[in-house]
This record gives C-alpha cells, structure tokens and sequence, in this order.
C-alpha cells in the first residue's frame, strides 16, 4: 500500500514539474507555477522519506537538521537577492546542486564497495559520471558567480583547449580503468574528483563575463542530467524524470540563447564574438546624425497615436526602468497606445527586459515578443529605443560580413520616426557600428537613459 501512494505522488510531482514549468512560460502565471512545481517537490520529498519500503531511515535528525537549514538559509537569500544579481543567485544554487550529485555518486561508491554482490560495471559508469558532471557543475557555477560578482577575471591558460582535452581524457580513461576493474584502487575516486574540479574551472574560466548566461544555462543542464544519474542509481523514477527535465531545459534555453544571439555553442564557449575573423571585417556605417532634444521628442510622442519602446541593457544600467513605466502612463493619459518590443536576448540574462519591467509594475500584456510586435512596426507612429543597440541592428539582415548577420532583430526601421536614447555613438555588446542611427527616421536623444527619461517626462508635465 505504501509503495502504491509513494508511486502515485510520484507521478503527481512529475505531472506538477511539467505544468509548472508550462506556467513558467508567462509572467502573469509564472509565480504560481513556480509554487505548484515547489508543492510538488515537498511531496516527493516527504513521500520519500516517510514511505520508502526498501531502505529503512534512521537518521531523521540528521535529514530534517539539514532540511531546516537548507529552507531558512534558502529563503533568506531569495527574499534579499537584488533582481539584478538574479544571475549569480541561479548560478549558486545550480552549483549546490552539481555537488550534492557529486556526494550521491561519493556516499553510494562506498555503499557499492560494501556490497559488492550489486557490483557492474554499468552502475560504476553511473556512479563516476554523475561524481564527474555534478563537480563540473558545481566548480563551473562557483566560477561563474564570481565572475558575475565581478570578483574573478577572465583567465587564459596557455593552449588552453589541448589541456582541456588533456584532463577530458584523463577522467575518461580513469573512469573506463575502474569500471572494467583494471583499476582497483577504491582511491582513484578522489583523482576523478580532483580532475573534475580542474576541468569546471579551466572550463569556465576563459568565458567573457557577459556570456555567462549561457554557460550557467549550459551548466545548469548539467546539474541536471547528474541529477538524472542519481535517480539511476537509487531507481527513483521522480529523481529521474526532474533531472532529465532539468537537463532538456537547461539545453534548450542554452540552444534558443545561442541561437538568438546568432552564435554556434562552440563560438561561445571559446569566447570569441560572431566568428568575426571568418566573415572579414564588417562594413563601415557613415552618413549624418540628426539630434532631438528632450522637449521635441516629447511633443512628437505626445501627438502619436502609437509609440513603442524598446529597452536594451542600457535601460538596465541607468535602472531606468521606473520613470519609463511613468512615461508610458502619461502617453497613455494622453490617449497614445504604448507598447514595449521585447527581444530574446536584449540585455544580458535571459527575461531581463520582463524582470525590470514587471518590477516597476508596467502592466505584462504590454510586453510583446519580437514575433509578434514585428508587423506592428509599420504601424507605430514613434518607436523610442531605450538603450538598446544590437537588437535594433538592421545590419543583422542585410551585411552578410557581419558578426551579428543572420540574428532576428526588432524591425524598427520600419516605424514613421525612430527615437534612439542613448550616452554616445559607441557600441553595443557585439562592438559593431549600428548604420539604424543613420537612418533619415532616426534621431538620437544623447544622454543617460534615466536623465533623459526624466527630461520627456517633464516636458509632457510642462505641456499638460
Ligand atoms: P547592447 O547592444 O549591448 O547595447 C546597449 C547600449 O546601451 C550601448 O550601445 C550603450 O551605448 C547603451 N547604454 C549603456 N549604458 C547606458 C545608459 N546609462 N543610458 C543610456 N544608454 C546606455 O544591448 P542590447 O541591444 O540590449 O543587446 C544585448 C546584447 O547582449 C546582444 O548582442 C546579445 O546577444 C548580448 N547578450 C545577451 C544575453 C541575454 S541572455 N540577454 C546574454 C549574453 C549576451 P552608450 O555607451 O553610447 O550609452
């Protein structure tokens, strides 16, 4: 009986994880789903605990010391992490997570020991890979936090990717040596331990700070799919199916990153931008700039019937972000229609843009994604960008020779007016001219994108 209610909440979890992450995929739902998949987890969680037939538990002090802990210590830092270290704060607890992988593998290497009737060589395989992912996990996500804390710098080792290989290999043979019995030495456990942590760091050392979010996505199906291998090894059907979740997820959001930012993983992961030296160098934009000033723009978005916004990473830096939802509330009172044109990668994380923007209240049904806001261009009377600058780059559809060419960008151009709000003429993350701010549309409104916002929301106070 209490096998049949353990299946059963196990199967309730699972159905709980993949409606949780569906909710996950709109704002308005994402706060609830994130709760049904947590309910979920706590079932599975205590339904292992209390109704598992095969291993009798004794150490509860030992588990519900460890649960307290985790819970109080947990909460605190997600009630006091800053939207913007969001990225360090995933990156830390996705580490937390390759190395309790990595101790599984360690604590159940000894129970196999003890046990050697369960010996074979698939379950060593097992047993090494989860230890050998979970740790790359865990010193790959430890990296990482401290480059996004700004604490570590980018390290190049000499020849970096021969002694990658190097140590790749190393494990790879150690873990066929142990599992075929050639190796016999229990200890050589701790050198696949050791190597693994090399291999995390070497790995994520190299990697720009600003393409961390796909690494700690990347790192993130790791922990996963280590995750997944414990589930193999205690033949815990829920275990398996949230790693095996986690690692699809994991890999899929790295893939739709990579693609959005037009670059291969590998491009990535070497950390060098757009495969610039293949394609030549990229065409040079010249031409005139025409400048607005903050009152002249506000009157032509004042008398337009549709205005767009579109925020980049700019409007990030200068957090921004309050006085543009002011501005969309005195458009709106003015009868003008405001949108915002959200594209995949604007910013630096993933959902950047939404988390800034929810968090000065701007309403989610008026963030619209690239696809969809795309036809409505043609439409739009003034689209005001707000820091954002690759996004916008009409370079990515008609250079061939550029670094950016072939990425889906907001088609601006094609609106009456295009209002770009930014401090200089200089680049955007991909260093590359934008020929947008040449455009007979555009007019550039210079300066620091809260400054200026504050200027257009005055002028339309001043001409109420
Ligand atoms: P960017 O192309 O990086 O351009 C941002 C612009 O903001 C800069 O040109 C800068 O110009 C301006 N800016 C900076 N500080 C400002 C301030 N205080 N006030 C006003 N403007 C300011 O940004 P984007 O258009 O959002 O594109 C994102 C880029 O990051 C893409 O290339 C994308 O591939 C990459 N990326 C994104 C992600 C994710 S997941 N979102 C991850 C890694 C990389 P000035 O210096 O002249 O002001």
């Amino acid at each position: 009986m209490k096998t049949f209610i353990l299946d059963f909440i196990y199967i309730l979890s699972a159905f709980s994880f993949v409606f949780g992450i569906k909710q996950l995929g709109k704002p308005s739902t994402a706060r609830r789903g994130n709760l049904i998949a947590a309910i979920g987890m706590t079932a599975s969680i205590l339904g292992t605990i209390f109704l598992n037939d095969t291993v009798m538990l004794k150490n509860y002090p030992w588990i519900f010391g460890a649960l307290i802990i985790g819970t109080i210590v947990g909460t605190l830092m997600a009630k006091r992490v800053q939207m913007t270290q969001m990225p360090q704060m995933v990156s830390f607890f996705n580490g937390m997570g390759g190395a309790c992988a990595a101790l599984i593998s360690i604590v159940e290497y000894d129970h196999y020991l003890h046990h050697a009737d369960s010996a074979s060589a698939t379950r060593v395989v097992i047993l090494l890979l989860g230890l050998v992912i979970g740790t790359v996990s865990f010193s790959g996500s430890m990296i990482a936090f401290g480059k996004l804390e700004e604490k570590i710098k980018d390290i190049h080792v000499p020849a970096q990717q021969v002694v990658n290989m190097v140590v790749l290999l190393s494990i790879v043979a150690l873990i066929v040596g142990m599992a075929s019995g050639f190796l016999t030495n229990p200890d050589f456990i701790y050198l696949i331990l050791g190597l693994s942590v090399v291999y995390g760091l070497l790995f994520v050392f190299p990697i720009g700070g600003a393409d961390m979010p796909v690494v700690i996505s990347l790192l993130n199906s790791f922990t996963g799919v280590a995750t997944a291998f414990g589930g193999f090894l205690y033949d815990n059907k829920v275990m398996l199916f949230g790693g095996i979740l986690v690692g699809s997820a994991g890999t899929l959001l790295t893939v739709v990153m990579c693609r959005a930012m037009n670059r291969s993983l590998t491009n990535v992961l070497l950390g060098n931008f757009g495969g610039v030296a293949a394609a030549g160098p990229a065409k040079t934009v010249t031409g005139l700039i025409k400048e607005v000033n903050a009152s002249d723009a506000a009157i032509l978005m004042k008398y337009s019937k549709k205005v767009i916004v579109v925020p980049g990473y700019g409007l990030a830096v200068a957090q921004a972000q309050h006085v543009c939802h002011e501005l969309e509330s005195y458009l709106e009172g003015e009868g003008v229609d405001v949108k915002y044109a959200i594209h995949p990668v604007a910013g630096r994380m993933p959902g950047h843009m939404n988390i800034l923007l929810a968090e000065s209240n701007v309403s989610y049904d008026k963030l619209v994604e690239m696809e969809a806001v795309n036809p409505e261009f043609k439409i739009t009377d003034v689209v005001l960008v707000v820091g954002a600058n690759d996004v916008v780059n009409p370079a990515a559809k008609n250079d061939p020779t550029s670094p950016i060419y072939g990425m889906p960008i907001l088609d601006v151009e094609d609106a009456a007016n295009v209002i770009v709000m930014k401090r200089s003429m200089r680049s955007g993350y991909a260093g590359i001219e934008n020929e947008l701010f040449y455009s007979p549309k555009t007019r550039m409104l210079f300066g620091d994108a809260k400054k200026m916002m504050t200027e257009l929301v005055n002028e339309l106070k001043a001409a109420e």
